[in-house]
């Protein structure tokens, strides 16, 4: 068991005008990079025009790479949900999966959301933890 490990769960408002996939592209490249060096693992939501984003690690790690995260100016409206001590992580092998906005993960979201749709600002920290925590897991399974 690795020691003081903490979640940390959000939902922010997209603030990228235009098209936001490259945009999107450029904020994994770097939190995959840049959470790889510091132990932070998670998992990113985009859809509807807001982002959901799961970080996992240790506490100090996890509590630095937000305050980075909340100046960016790409989302706004940062809210936090969630911040707990958790005994072991639950994306171990993501740096930081990406469930996005393609049909398949809509179909799969809807599946799992039901008719609620997908509003993070609506969800509750469990809930947005076990849909971006079993679609991770599904993309494990179907990478396999
Ligand atoms: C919604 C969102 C999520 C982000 N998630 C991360 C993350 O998990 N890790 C990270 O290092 N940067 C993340 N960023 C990017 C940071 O705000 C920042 O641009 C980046 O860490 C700067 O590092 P770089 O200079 O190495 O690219 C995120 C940005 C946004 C808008």
């Amino acid at each position: 068991m690795e020691l003081s490990l903490a979640r940390l769960v959000y939902y922010s408002r997209n603030r990228i005008a235009g098209d936001a996939l490259p945009e999107i592209d450029a904020i994994l490249a770097s939190s995959r990079r840049n959470n790889a060096g510091a132990g932070v693992t998670g998992a990113l939501l985009f859809n509807m025009g807001c982002f959901g984003q799961i970080l996992e690690g240790p506490r100090r790690a996890v509590e630095a790479t937000f305050e980075r995260i909340q100046r960016d100016e790409r989302h706004g409206e940062v809210s936090l949900l969630d911040f707990q001590g958790i005994d072991e992580r639950a994306f171990s092998n993501w740096s930081m999966a990406f469930v996005g906005s393609s049909k398949l993960d809509e179909d799969r979201f809807a599946d799992i959301a039901g008719q609620s749709g997908f509003d993070p600002s609506r969800m509750s920290a469990d809930s947005l933890f076990e849909i971006l925590h079993s679609l991770a897991l599904e993309e494990e399974r179907r990478s396999d």
